[in-house]
């Protein structure tokens, strides 16, 4: 039985959290904890009132390294998988999205981990599969440079691979836990994997019955060649940052494509472009508080971040002057390539100063920013939508945790009237929320739709 995506026309809304929020400047706000980002009690609270919009996931980004300059903003993030552990006890129905890296991690590892989270969360896990494309992260693990961007991904598909394969390695009623006879599990429904790859030798079985899920919700941000192709291969939501409603068509139209030469169907993913809503109760407020956190921002500070993103020197890069021409080419970047990209673009169609451009990046790092009023955004993701570049959206509130406050209680309600947004959650795990079909094992002679530990939970 396929994957296959059984959802209706309704949008997707994962929280992607951040600190005190995603403007770089958003923790010099009288309101913020400058210290919010390793308070437990945030993040719960912000769990919660995503689960109190019927959002389907809250989302986590990382890296592990301490990439951004500690003069600039809160630095260094709690382990996502760890967190989301403890903001899956404060919820119940919320998806829960860790990312972690296949380039400094090793797959048991990680399939163990996440096989936990959907374990104790109920089914509710999900995994951002990124490759990390930070020089101070290779540092962090034993090597001087960042390993090709071709390289990583790789080793990425491999490390997937391997995942399935241990996600896989319990039979859905392998547990038996037969107390008369006192045979806890059938050992034929449990198979070592033997896995002897480029990258990888393992040989399994994962030391952990299979979860709720069967296997976490794959998710993906790569927008390069080798980003989309990953993508389609294997992501079952894809996170994105694109400007423009054409940009964000061709690659929504992109990716269905590759998909379905991949021989997947194309509705068996879902496309969510980031969007920073600064919200107002008029458009007004709205961009006055856009300029508040605007004028918060260090120019110096964001200057140096610019300059590492386009592999240039902070001096080449007069404040009220555009980019200058002779930058390097997106082959030449072993780095991001797709972010790299698409912030030269949006600084060359919009003639935009260096100031101008940081103020930009300093609201979203290169996703779209959007000031407005409830009704506003609304019809900011009803036109995306409508307009087939877009599944749902990455919501990444500017400000925490008013931001989100403010988008579940003004935004959420005008979706429902609009019949764009659930009512209530129909379902119990992520893949329910995304509409996203159980995987089989594919080696179980007989289907059980669900393992024992979660029907005592449901
Ligand atoms: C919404 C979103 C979230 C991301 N989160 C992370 C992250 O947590 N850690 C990370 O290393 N990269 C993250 N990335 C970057 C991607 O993983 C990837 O490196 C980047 O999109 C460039 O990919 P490309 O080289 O294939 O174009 C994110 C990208 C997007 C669009």
């Amino acid at each position: 039985m396929a994957a296959g995506r059984t959802g209706s026309k309704e949008l997707h809304l994962n929280a992607f959290l951040m600190s005190t929020g995603h403007h770089e400047a958003s923790w010099r706000l009288p309101e913020s904890d400058p210290a919010a980002h390793i308070d437990v009690r945030h993040y719960v609270e912000l769990a919660r009132t995503a689960e109190r919009g019927l959002m389907d996931s809250v989302f986590f980004a990382d890296s592990p390294a301490l990439f951004s300059d500690v003069g600039r903003r809160p630095a260094g993030t709690l382990e996502p998988t760890v967190l989301l552990a403890a903001m899956a006890m404060a919820t119940e129905r919320v998806g829960l999205i860790a990312t972690a890296s296949t380039t400094y991690n090793e797959p048991y590892n990680l399939a163990r981990r996440f096989a936990s989270l959907d374990h104790l969360s109920g089914g509710r896990a999900g995994w951002n599969i990124v490759t990390t494309a930070t020089l101070d992260a290779a540092r962090n693990f034993n090597l001087t440079e960042l390993p090709a961007h071709r390289d990583r991904y790789l080793r990425a598909e491999e490390f997937v691979e391997v995942s399935r394969k241990l996600w896989d390695s319990w039979d859905d009623d392998a547990v038996l836990g037969d107390k008369a006879s006192g045979q806890w599990a059938d050992q034929s429904r449990v198979h070592p994997i033997g896995h002897d790859g480029d990258h990888f030798h393992v040989a399994g079985a994962l030391n952990l019955p299979r979860s709720p899920q069967g296997r976490p919700v794959l998710v993906q941000a790569g927008s390069s060649e080798d980003g989309r192709d990953f993508a389609a291969r294997h992501a079952e939501a894809i996170f994105t940052a694109q400007q423009t409603l054409e940009d964000a068509q061709a690659f929504y139209a992109d990716v269905r494509t590759r998909a379905r030469r991949h021989g997947r169907d194309p509705d068996s993913l879902l496309v969510l472009p980031g969007i920073v809503p600064v919200i107002g109760s008029t458009e007004a407020e709205a961009l006055a508080l856009e300029q508040q956190l605007d004028e918060l921002i260090r120019p110096e500070h964001a200057r140096n971040q610019l300059a590492r993103t386009l592999r240039v020197d902070p001096d080449d890069l007069p404040l009220d002057r555009e980019l200058p021409a002779d930058l390097p080419d997106e082959d030449t970047i072993e780095g991001a390539k797709s972010r790299y990209t698409l912030i030269v673009d949006l600084a060359r169609r919009e003639r935009l100063t260096v100031r101008q451009l940081i103020g930009r990046l300093g609201g979203g790092r290169g996703h779209r920013t959007f000031s407005g009023t409830p009704e506003q955004v609304a019809d900011a993701l009803e036109e995306w939508a409508g307009a087939g570049a877009a599944d749902g959206f990455n919501v990444m509130p500017a400000v925490l945790p008013s931001g989100l406050e403010v988008f579940v209680d003004q935004v959420v309600p005008i979706l429902q009237q609009r019949g764009l947004f659930r009512r209530e959650y129909a379902g119990t795990t992520l893949r329910d929320h995304y509409g996203l079909e159980r995987p089989d094992t594919h080696h179980d002679h007989h289907a059980h739709p669900r393992t024992i530990r979660h029907q005592e939970t449901a």
